[in-house]
């Protein structure tokens, strides 16, 4: 790419909760843990069908995968949950009393899981001689690999640690690109600021392989359930107003204070620092096929709106030229729903003219588990709208 010379990019990783994904000499993925479970997806059709389904995820306590949060399941939201197949049976036995409408989106987890994965995973991950991109790796994995690329690639690649996460790990950042005295426009990506969005570092690694120019990495710890913060609800901007919450139990827990957490602050300061190199942000997500740019906290455009805006049709288009995936795109609020103290409006605030959030693959078929055959086209596809949008902020726009 003819930018190389040009552009460095910081890429971080933020890893919660990701363990290795198969226990040795299983034949079974993810431990057999999804056996029957089925993902079921309603769309309210209006206020009161919303109210019975938010009671009855409460009370089931069912894994909600779409949206966010209990409290974003509103009327017209797709809704999709996990559930056992016991609580799957009471579930459909509710809506079907009340008569709402509903899809089986999977029957059986495992057997979709496997069925996609051709079981690739169960090989021995540790004896493979070459680092392999199309699987979904632990943090320790990860890690290594980082370590290895610093040592065997030192003149591209400088790893640094910018803090320290809850569980006192060091969050390590990735610098990708050449030495040079001169100033360097740099974009920063991070990946898995929301743990059980696998594909999300799955695509920083690859974007690591396919351009060995940028990189800046760094990793982030596990939290027991309600006692975690939503590291997208974290942030100085708006924080803990609309679309987030103050009960830590929810999974939109804003934290007692912004920049609460490590893992926030730490990247908070690295931004701030290098915020008149940085030109983008950009942070990887899942799922819902979507490219998002602020605001996430209000329903209104950002000044110089076209220039994104084009930006975004852009990378969407070159995205879609590859398999035909069509993304949507647009503010935030509008395009996915209101959230204050997101990371991207925080960069965007903060004067990084360009921050976007990508919901990577798919729209609710897999879900959170995106099977590891599809890690490559959707990072190929990925890889084609991050060029796009760094074209475009070379380019002058305003
Ligand atoms: C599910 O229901 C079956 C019987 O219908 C019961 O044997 C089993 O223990 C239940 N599983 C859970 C996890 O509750
Ligand atoms: C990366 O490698 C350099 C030596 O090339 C070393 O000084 C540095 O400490 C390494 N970074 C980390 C975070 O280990
Ligand atoms: C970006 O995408 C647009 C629309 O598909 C295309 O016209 C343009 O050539 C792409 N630019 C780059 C650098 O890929
Ligand atoms: C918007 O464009 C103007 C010039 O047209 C520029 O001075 C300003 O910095 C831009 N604002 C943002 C937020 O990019
Ligand atoms: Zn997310």
């Amino acid at each position: 790419m003819k930018l190389d010379r040009r552009v460095s990019a910081f890429l971080p990783f933020w890893l919660l909760f990701l363990q290795p994904a198969v226990v040795l000499g299983q034949s079974y993925l993810y431990d057999n843990r999804y056996a029957g479970d089925k993902v079921i997806r309603v769309v309210p059709e209006n206020d009161q069908e919303a109210q019975t389904l938010k009671i009855l995820s409460q009370q089931l306590k069912v894994d909600l995968w779409q949206p966010g949060s209990i409290s974003y399941i509103s009327k017209g939201a797709v809704t999709d949950v996990r559930v056992s197949r016991n609580t799957s049976q009471i579930l459909l036995h509710y809506l079907q009393q009340a008569n709402i409408q509903y899809i089986v989106l999977i029957s059986d987890l495992q057997k979709a899981v496997e069925e996609q994965s051709g079981l690739t995973s169960s090989r021995n991950r540790r004896s493979l001689p070459e680092y392999s991109y199309e699987i979904y790796h632990s943090l320790e994995e990860i890690q290594s690999w980082m370590h290895h690329l610093n040592k065997t690639h030192s003149d591209l690649v400088h790893m640094l640690s910018v803090g320290k996460s809850y569980e006192g790990r060091p969050l390590l950042v990735l610098k990708l690109g050449k030495r040079s005295r001169a100033y360097k426009k740099a974009v920063w990506i991070d990946c898995g600021i929301h743990a059980r969005e696998w594909i999300g570092p799955a695509f920083c690694q690859w974007f690591v392989k396919e351009d060995r120019f940028w990189r800046k990495t760094r990793s982030r710890n596990s939290r027991f359930r309600c006692h975690g913060v939503d590291a997208n609800r974290n942030w100085k901007v708006k924080w803990c107003d609309e679309g987030a919450s103050i009960h830590p139990c929810d999974d939109t827990y804003c934290g007692p204070f912004p920049e609460s957490e490590p893992e926030v602050k730490a990247v908070a300061h690295f931004l701030r620092k290098h915020r008149k190199q940085i030109k983008a942000y950009l942070s990887f997500h899942a799922y819902a096929q979507m490219l998002l740019y602020p605001y996430s906290y209000k329903y209104a455009t950002i000044p110089n709106f076209s220039c994104v805006e084009s930006a975004a049709f852009n990378a969407v288009n070159a995205l879609q030229s590859v398999y035909g995936i069509r993304y949507r795109y647009g503010p935030a609020s509008s395009t996915l729903y209101v959230s204050s103290g997101s990371s991207m409006d925080w960069a965007y605030k903060n004067g990084i003219p360009y921050a976007f959030a990508f919901e990577l693959r798919d729209t609710g078929h897999f879900g959170f588990l995106l099977p590891e055959t599809l890690i490559k086209p959707t990072c190929t596809e990925t890889m084609l709208a991050v060029k796009n949008i760094t074209m475009h902020l070379l380019k002058k726009c305003h």
